[in-house]
């Protein structure tokens, strides 16, 4: 989904920038996932690309994509050229040019939520396993919500006034309306207020639905990309990513999974002779 608050990335990123109790929970879940530092990383949904940074400045090469050409412009300017590569694009089948081979993909903050249908979920796991190295982790965002789950309404977030880098400063805050009762969307409303922000409205304001996911069909879209693992689950409302258990219902949590049944890297077969051919 196009958001004009997203369009407006200076402003996402002053208030999105990662807090550095988020960044250690990141990198600890991502090292005991992988056994290793993650060397080559994409995130699908990059917006301005703030935790391609975090990833390049630990030595990782990065690229990511988004659908905003404003948010890949701001991503493209704060990455350097070495080592990153950013492109506009869907995240359903995010650009051939961002190469595969990844052992590390991260949809951190529910923006899988933004797809329209669950068969888009699909294609986009599909796509992203196919760029995947077979012991690759991918860290996932998301919501798990049954049927008869209600959210209770009221403000998730709120903050500012806080200084935007290139000038002027704003206050954000955003609301949820509850699950809709048809689609088990979460409704979520969200007012920025600027002031001398360039190129940014006094007032941005609007709604959009959050797809959540119903802990069978959650495992449904796994299997339908070819197949997944679930290989834990965290709590993604705490910054510290405590481990939570993934049962129906379990709210907003970061997944790791991995490929199931994944094409071995090719290892060289050994003749009767004992030579490698
Ligand atoms: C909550 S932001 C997250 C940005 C970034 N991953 C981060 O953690 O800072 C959600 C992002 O998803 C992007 N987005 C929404 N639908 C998309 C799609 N179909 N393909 C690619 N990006 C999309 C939005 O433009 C926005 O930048």
């Amino acid at each position: 989904m196009s958001s004009a608050f997203y369009r407006r990335s200076a402003l996402y990123a002053a208030f999105f920038v990662p807090s550095a109790e988020m960044r250690a929970s990141i990198d600890r879940v991502a090292r005991r996932m992988l056994g290793r530092k993650a060397r080559r990383v994409l995130d699908p949904a990059c917006g301005p690309g703030l935790w391609l940074e975090h990833f390049h400045a630990q030595g990782a090469e990065v690229a990511g994509s988004d659908l905003e050409e404003d948010a890949i412009a701001l991503a493209a300017e704060r990455l350097p050229k070495r080592g990153a590569i950013v492109r506009v694009g869907d995240m359903r089948r995010p650009p051939d040019e961002l190469g595969d081979g990844f052992d590390l993909v991260i949809n951190l903050d529910n923006s899988i939520g933004h797809l329209p249908e669950y068969m888009d979920v699909v294609e986009h796991l599909a796509s992203i396993r196919r760029r995947m190295s077979p012991r690759g982790v991918y860290l996932l965002g998301l919501a798990v919500r049954e049927e008869g789950d209600s959210i209770d309404a009221g403000v998730v977030y709120e903050r500012g006034p806080v200084d935007v880098p290139g000038g002027g400063f704003a206050a954000l805050r955003t609301e949820t309306l509850g699950l809709q009762p048809v689609t088990r969307c979460e409704r979520i409303r969200q007012v920025a207020i600027t002031a001398n922000v360039k190129d940014a409205p006094p007032v941005i304001a609007e709604q959009y639905d959050l797809l959540t996911f119903p802990l069978a069909l959650l495992k449904d879209c796994l299997a339908a990309a070819g197949g997944f693992e679930i290989l834990a689950a965290f709590d993604a409302t705490d910054e510290s990513l405590p481990a939570k258990r993934l049962s129906k219902g379990a709210g907003d949590v970061l997944l790791a999974i991995r490929p199931k049944d994944a094409p071995r890297a090719r290892t060289k077969r050994t003749t009767s002779r004992g030579r490698a051919r």
